[in-house]
């Protein structure tokens, strides 16, 4: 049976997601598709992570605006939603983008119609208690947007996650609700292919957690894996993409960033911007998960 290698993902909600990868993997006739959208959907799915799903953060006027994407390896197909609006698991509808439709990304209106064509259910604002409470004390002005520079309040931003099977086949995945009480139709990296997420088939993958705009200026998990198939290892790719980052967009240095990448031998390496206490990565295999700290590339 093909089985679970290796799976790493991004911050607190990859510590679920790749337990559920993990899971998802035991069950017979499944693929590394399966479980990455299975592991994702488990953290949009928990309301206690609050950069993910149903427990995210919403925009300033109170919407949860999720952005999701999913690429495969072995086909070099992916599928993305932005700006989707209702829906608790945008990755399960970016997997749909991906395999039923001709195209790569759908956003607002358009994501929101074929979501519901495909089944899906609108749930309508999605805020949980905690969010809603959250959201009133935004518009009291009682948040800081400043504390950390980056708008990542109570957690990380994004889970992003790659999977490889004992075939070695890879495939990866983002799931957001992105800058907590950003401006309504703003976008990070994570659903962009090459911005948040890329994987190349015979190379590798990375994602990417942290401020979007930095990231997808630099297309940055792209540029770590070209930095793979010019032959780095992981953690060197890692480090030379954050050092590019760091050279062409100084800025980022004030924001928190994080990407991680697998290579085409199943070694995992990750670098970041600055400290932050939820910018580390999940390592999931047979022999169990470890957290890992990647080095701040910035000081
Ligand atoms: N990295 C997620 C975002 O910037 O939206």
């Amino acid at each position: 049976m093909n089985g679970l290698k290796i799976a790493i993902a991004t911050g607190p909600s990859g510590f679920v997601t790749v337990n559920s990868i993990l899971e998802a993997s035991k069950a017979s006739g499944t693929s590394r598709l399966d479980w990455l959208e299975l592991g994702l959907a488990a953290a949009e799915a928990d309301e206690t992570l609050h950069d993910v799903g149903v427990g995210g953060m919403p925009d300033a006027l109170g919407r949860m605006s999720l952005d999701a994407a999913i690429m495969d390896g072995p086909t070099h197909r992916a599928g993305a939603v932005a700006g989707l609006l209702g829906f608790r698991s945008p990755i399960a509808v970016a997997r749909r983008v991906m395999d039923c439709t001709p195209h790569v990304m759908l956003v607002g209106e358009g994501a929101k119609r074929f979501a519901e064509a495909q089944g899906f259910t609108d749930e309508g604002a999605l805020l949980t208690d905690y969010s809603r409470e959250r959201y009133e004390a935004f518009l009291r002005g009682e948040v800081d947007l400043e504390a950390t520079g980056d708008q990542h309040i109570d957690g990380g931003d994004t889970v992003g996650a790659i999977v490889m099977d004992t075939d070695n086949q890879l495939a990866c995945g983002t799931s957001t609700s992105g800058l907590a009480f950003k401006m309504p139709g703003r976008v990070g990296d994570s659903p962009i292919i090459g911005g948040g997420l890329y994987v190349e088939q015979g190379i590798g993958s990375a994602v990417c957690l942290g401020m979007g705009e930095q990231m997808m200026q630099v297309g940055m998990a792209m540029r770590t894996v070209m930095k793979l198939a010019q032959g780095l290892p992981p953690q060197a790719a890692a480090e030379a993409a954050m050092r590019d980052m760091i050279r062409l967009r100084p800025s980022c240095l004030g924001t928190t960033c994080l990407v991680i990448a697998l290579n085409q031998a199943g070694d995992a390496g990750g670098a970041r911007t600055k400290e932050h206490p939820d910018f580390h990565y999940w390592q999931a295999t047979q022999s169990g998960v470890i957290k890992i700290e990647a080095p701040v590339m910035g000081d």
